[in-house]
């Protein structure tokens, strides 16, 4: 006998634990220095649009199919059809998508990993140890290996312990604080000298490159990287949900909540660039662009960090604090697709899924360690920029063409008695069956040319 399935309690548990998979690196590193590097608010622009055009919709696809099937992608996408030649591209589909999600979480490990660095460094600084500090922050096969096995060890024990007692519970501790901590920071680099020229950057629009297909192609990939779509991980929280909630409005709570984190963390990280600026660090590059990528999070924040005087220690701690807990949230939704699959597939318990399939994940990690220059961008390009849409495409048509049409109708109205009045009734069908791939495919076609 397999063990029962779970189910989130209350619908804040499940806006805190989908919400915390969308927020996460993607938000507070991502989007604010893809801002910085695609025209300042022209890109947050495209962002909103396409967020709520395009992945919006492919939230609600995971969704409902999650729902409806009560399981993992694999078995979820291979029950929609009658016919078993569907039925197992359907299967191969979720396969391939839980195997993107352990890869997703493969890298991901790796960078949080130097978050906790970087957090435990604000720690022993803070204390003066000095030679800790300076392991801590200094690139190493042994550091980042430490590192990656704590984020992974926290991940995997937050799994093991099931969907009520791991990802509810802790999803519902680790939010707020997350919030928490991203409105003091706000309120005190926006007071620092020089926070209102990066706020200038942020928010006016060079609306000439709104147009521009790399600026769109980005933000798409964005789009879909932060609502965490593609590899089954709200496909599964889907599953754990209770018939009596309405899935447009959670799904639009956490398109609103998750776009809205993301507006917010450009708040913090470019007037603290400017900020930074101010007291005399560097931040162009020699080609006079914005410095971006790690060495804006581990040279460029540090610095200004470091030029705050006594409170610079704790505005450390807090910042890092703040992108571990954003990892962590996201990091036990990938680790979730996997195990769900093993436990519910396989009859696998949930302690030793969790314990071989995080060991397993965390080997991928230390072969990236070991082989940095050759495998982390090339992991990162394969998930994060081709098999995410190209899966968010597979996942909309078959729920625009395989879920029969009168199951898929009588998912929605599950907990929206009145739904058949919302514009959502009227236009989401066609729109994920037809407008929404093409879009994708559209402009994932553009992006190879
Ligand atoms: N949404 C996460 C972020 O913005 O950092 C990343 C992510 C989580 C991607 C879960 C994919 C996933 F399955």
């Amino acid at each position: 006998m397999s063990a029962p399935r779970g189910q989130f309690t209350t619908r804040f548990g499940f806006i805190m634990a989908a919400a915390g998979s969308a927020v996460g690196l993607g938000n507070i590193w991502g989007f604010p220095t893809q801002t910085a590097s695609n025209g300042g608010a022209a890109f947050v622009v495209v962002y909103l649009v396409l967020a709520f055009l395009l992945a919006y919709p492919a939230l609600m696809a995971e969704l409902v199919i999650g729902r409806h099937a009560r399981a993992n992608i694999v078995t979820a996408l291979s029950s929609l059809s009658d016919k078993p030649i569907i039925n197992s591209i359907g299967r191969a589909t979720g396969f391939y998508g839980v195997i993107v999600a352990s890869l997703i979480l493969s890298f991901y490990t790796i960078v949080a990993g130097w978050m906790i660095c970087y957090l435990f460094a604000s720690a022993t600084d803070l204390v003066s140890a000095d030679t800790a500090t300076q392991w801590l922050t200094t690139d190493s096969i042994d550091r980042n290996l430490f590192s990656s096995f704590i984020f992974a060890a926290l991940t995997l024990f937050i799994i093991s312990s099931g969907v009520q007692n791991g990802i509810e519970k802790w999803s519902s501790r680790l939010m707020p604080v997350l919030m928490g901590l991203l409105c003091l920071l706000i309120a005190y680099v926006v007071a620092q000298p020089g926070a209102m020229e990066g706020l200038k950057v942020y928010l006016l629009p060079d609306m000439s490159r709104v147009f521009e297909p790399s600026l769109i192609i980005s933000a798409m990939g964005q789009a879909f990287f932060s609502l965490s779509l593609g590899v089954g991980t709200m496909l599964v929280y889907g599953s754990y949900l209770s018939k009596d909630d309405s899935l447009p409005r959670l799904g639009a709570i956490v398109t609103v909540v998750d776009v809205g984190i993301a507006f917010i963390a450009g708040l913090l990280i470019l007037p603290a660039m400017y900020v930074a600026q101010h007291a005399g660090v560097t931040i162009l590059d020699e080609a006079g662009n914005l410095i971006g990528g790690p060495d804006m999070i581990f040279q460029v924040l540090p610095a200004l960090f470091n030029t705050m005087g006594g409170a610079g220690g704790f505005v450390a701690l807090a910042f890092f604090a703040l992108m571990t807990i954003a990892a962590l949230t996201s990091s036990i939704s990938m680790l979730e697709v996997p195990v769900s699959l093993a436990v519910e597939r396989f009859n696998i318990r949930r302690p030793v899924a969790a314990i071989a399939i995080g060991s397993s994940i965390f080997a991928i990690s230390a072969l990236i360690i070991f082989n940095f220059g050759t495998l982390f961008g090339f992991v990162i390009d394969l998930t994060t920029k081709y098999s995410e849409p190209l899966l968010g495409v597979a996942i909309c048509l078959y729920c625009g063409w395989i879920f029969k049409r009168n199951l898929l109708l009588k998912e929605l109205k599950e907990g929206h008695e009145d739904i058949e009045d919302s514009l959502f009734w009227k236009v989401w069908p066609l729109y994920v069956k037809v407008i929404c791939p093409l879009l994708i495919l559209a402009t994932f076609w553009h992006s190879l040319s």
